[in-house]
């Protein structure tokens, strides 16, 4: 196992495809040490694992290699799925990798620039509906039962099975298990992924115990941190979630259940975070860090910064923040954040003087 390179089929035996996958070299993200940022919040051991290093940005395209292989060993003609962005970027990259046609319904107006333009230029069918993503989930749900067409949302469990890989990289890459592992909540599927994978670990006797599995949302999104924080069974829907970190914009997650689980049984904790902290973070990682994220992104790493202020984690922990997509998915949220290029005549007394030199 060691000699193979890190990647999602490293770990081919514990997955469920059996045929060549449809691959375009998913996993193997990097996991950086956050030394300055870790430094200025007291956090020694706070590391980001990178996973908008994947093909097509995100780390949905662990999940896609499985689900679209999965889609031709069950000799399904085509794949949908309803998405916030990232998922339908990648399975339209993964489906035009395979040969195969895919739909793909967006909640209109509510998805990132980058994340649009690669569903239409890998060849989707892109339809933009007027309502929120819970309501397209409903619909492709609906779609794909009466059509016989497969569905690849996070309620399709071979795609839990690829993102699972990620816990399995961390442990490979960090030489053990962490303490805490900080993932962003959306639909939920991710940290219940990355759990289930880790279980598996453990009943294997590969690793000892898991790390404390701490969910962040957004906080006009935050339905399973109310869950936990309230001690209740099931989360209770947003019904109008909103958030600048339009991947999490989601208002009933359907793997909830197995979130509130991972979270519980672990020990973990969930926290929300309001959009001025997302945005801080996105910052910081891109300024003192080097590393580009998208908002939904950051919020892991913010989340962590507020549970240390909040003198909720021993700062001695070895913590991992998944970062799940790349800076360039949201290139609007970004600009609006930033002043524009300092625009010049074509001289360099014009450059010295805008330089300040
Ligand atoms: N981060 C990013 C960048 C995402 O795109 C998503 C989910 C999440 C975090 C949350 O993961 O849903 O498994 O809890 N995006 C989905 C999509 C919903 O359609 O692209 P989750």
């Amino acid at each position: 196992l060691l000699a193979r390179p890190l990647s999602v089929w490293r770990y081919r035996e514990l997955l469920p495809v059996t045929i060549p996958p449809v691959t375009l070299q998913e996993g193997g993200t990097p996991l950086y040490h956050l030394k300055r940022i870790g430094e200025s919040l007291g956090l020694p051991n706070l590391y980001a694992k990178h996973e908008g290093m994947n093909p097509t940005g995100s780390f949905k395209d662990r999940g896609m290699t499985l689900g679209v292989s999965m889609a031709l060993q069950l000799n399904m003609k085509m794949v949908a799925c309803a998405s916030t962005g990232n998922t339908s970027a990648s399975l339209a990259a993964y489906a035009a990798r395979a040969g195969i046609p895919a739909v793909v319904l967006l909640p209109a107006g509510k998805v990132a620039l980058g994340k649009v333009a690669q569903a239409l230029m890998h060849g989707a069918r892109v339809i933009s509906v007027a309502g929120n993503f819970d309501r397209t989930l409903e619909m492709v749900h609906d779609l794909c039962i009466s059509h016989g067409i497969y569905l690849l949302n996070s309620v399709n469990p071979y795609r839990l099975e690829g993102q699972k890989t990620i816990g399995y990289e961390v442990i490979d890459q960090l030489g053990d298990v962490p303490d805490r592992l900080v993932l962003p909540v959306g639909n939920a599927g991710n940290i219940s992924a990355v759990h289930k994978g880790l279980t598996e670990w453990q009943s294997l006797g590969w690793i000892d115990s898991l790390p404390m599995m701490t969910g962040i949302q957004a906080e006009g999104s935050a339905p399973v941190v109310r869950a936990i924080k309230g001690d209740l069974p099931e989360v209770v829907p947003d019904v109008n979630p909103e958030t600048v970190a339009t991947a999490i914009r989601i208002g009933a997650p359907v793997n909830a259940e197995k979130a509130l689980r991972a979270i519980r049984q672990t020990g973990g904790l969930a926290e929300s975070v309001t959009d001025e902290e997302i945005l801080s973070m996105q910052r910081s990682l891109a300024q003192m860090e080097g590393i580009g994220v998208e908002p939904a992104s950051a919020a892991s790493v913010a989340g962590i910064k507020k549970l240390v202020e909040m003198g909720a984690i021993d700062p001695d922990e070895r913590i991992v923040c998944v970062v799940t997509g790349h800076l360039l998915k949201d290139p609007e949220t970004v600009i609006k954040q930033c002043s524009p290029p300092t625009e010049i005549d074509a001289t360099l007394p014009a450059l010295l003087s805008a330089l300040q030199l």
